[in-house]
């Protein structure tokens, strides 16, 4: 579906170095002063043009979420970037491809956001494991300052932009963008309540805008190729070319980039040489990262891969990180132990999470031994129910949608077990 010519990340599969020479050669930095030249509201009209929707997985506007920023300075508070790079969601790894072989992509980017927001610094926090993808970047980010890309007269633009690379510690939290700026500011790294969102107060109270890896690293390529051209991809309202991540049972998993809405046979077949076992072998696909529902087999096969086109199947593109599950899989096992990466990683701010979570996972470990009641499905069911929409942040969502998702397409499967079990219930029954 996409055309060799419209891919972004030429060096994806790192055959070329990621460095600063050979980065010129694939076309970054070229021009980079003259797109400035545009003026920042234009830079944001043309992203605003192009359709690009955040790569990080809310799939929200990118240049309307740059409209947010204010114009002037207010109460003497700069405006700040900053770049999510805790790339932590279960089965996604496509900002690490970006970072270990193509930085300056990101680097060129940020400068180019950051003065169309009317920003001095752009923050980059990279995943605290990480630690060979923050090498590369800080010796990027080394390099384009050495050349004068970045700092003081940027790119002789007359804008003065300094790059800062941060690295986490290892929680998943801190992904979700007002952890992330909590602990940027040196605190533990817990959600806040939105509103006020980062752009009316985020990094130490100034206006903020968070924008994923990806996000930023398409953004100068759409500018020199134009708006026009980006917006000629994919579908309407969901334009431009996405890293898709596939992994799982497939016959060769990769991360790859091609056109948003292509269709998940096609995707399947054209990157990964199909599923293994065959297209009938084909259990369950999670389509954007952990915290999306899973779609059985026979929804997700002919379903666009974009962000409406998931959501009429009744799940979402999130990160587009695609886990593909053939039928050798324990589908209950496999909710189950995403129930527990959520119950390890809830900050325990708020109680719905904190204790739903862990909740959610011990009966989830009995629905999977079948060691439990049937009437626990519809418990279990009415307790994510709970969770969903009464907590600070997503990952309490994230953490209830799996298993809504679960027990919608698979409930005969945990009823079965619980029946070759003998649950409680049964048993009673008997009596
Ligand atoms: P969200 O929908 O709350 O916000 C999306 C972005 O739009 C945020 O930057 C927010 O500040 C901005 N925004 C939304 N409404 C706004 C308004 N009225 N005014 C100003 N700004 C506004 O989603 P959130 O919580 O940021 O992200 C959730 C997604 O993150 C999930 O869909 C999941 O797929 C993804 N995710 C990605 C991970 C990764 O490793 N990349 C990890 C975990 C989740
Ligand atoms: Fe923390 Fe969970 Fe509440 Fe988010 S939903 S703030 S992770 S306790």
């Amino acid at each position: 579906m996409l055309d060799d010519k419209d891919r972004i990340f030429t060096n994806l599969y790192g055959f070329q170095p990621w460095n600063l020479p050979s980065a010129q050669k694939r076309g970054d930095w070229d021009g980079t002063k003259g797109i400035m030249a545009r003026g920042q509201d234009q830079i944001i009209e043309d992203v605003k043009a192009s359709g690009l929707r955040g790569r990080g997985g809310a799939g929200f506007p990118t240049g309307m979420k740059w409209s947010f920023m204010p114009k002037e300075p207010k109460d003497g508070r700069p405006n700040f970037l900053v770049i999510n790079a805790d790339e932590s969601e279960p089965g996604s790894c496509k900002d690490r491809e970006i970072i270990r072989h193509d930085p300056h992509k990101l680097i060129e980017g940020a400068l180019i956001a950051g003065f169309a927001m009317r920003a001095r610094a752009a923050y980059i926090y990279i995943r605290g494991e990480y630690i060979r993808e923050a090498e590369v970047l800080f010796a990027a980010v080394a390099e384009a300052y050495d050349q004068g890309f970045i700092g003081k007269n940027a790119c002789g633009s007359g804008y003065d932009f300094d790059v800062f690379v941060h690295r986490g510690a290892g929680a998943y939290i801190c992904g979700e963008e007002t952890a992330m700026l909590e602990s940027l500011e040196g605190k533990k790294g817990q959600p806040r309540l939105k509103p006020p969102f980062p752009a009316g107060a985020g990094l130490y109270g100034c206006p903020t805008t968070v924008n994923n890896v990806e996000s930023i690293a398409v953004v100068p390529t759409i500018l020199r190729r134009g708006a026009a051209w980006f917006a000629g991809i994919g579908n309407p309202k969901n334009e431009g070319t996405k890293l898709f991540q596939i992994s799982g049972h497939v016959n060769k998993p990769c991360v790859v980039e091609d056109a948003m809405g292509i269709p998940f046979r096609e995707l399947i077949e054209k990157h990964c040489g199909g599923v293994r076992g065959g297209w009938d072998n084909l259990l369950a696909v999670i389509p954007g990262g952990s915290s999306v529902p899973l779609v059985p087999a026979s929804q997700i096969i002919d379903a666009p891969m974009d962000f409406d086109g998931l959501k009429a199947v009744g799940s979402g593109l999130g990160t587009a990180a695609v886990i593909v599950m053939d039928k050798s899989t324990d589908i209950v096992r496999a909710i189950s132990r995403l129930s527990y990466f959520y119950k390890h990683e809830s900050c325990g701010q708020c109680t719905p999470c904190r204790e739903g979570t862990g909740w959610m996972w011990r009966v989830m470990e009995r629905l999977r031994t079948g060691d439990a009641d049937i009437s626990e499905i519809d418990l279990l069911q009415e307790v994510t129910k709970q969770v969903e929409g009464h907590t600070i942040c997503a990952l309490g969502d994230a953490a209830a949608w799996p298993i809504q998702g679960l027990i919608k397409h698979f409930r005969p499967e945990i009823e079965r077990r619980i029946i070759e079990r003998g649950g409680p219930a049964l048993l009673e029954a008997a009596e």
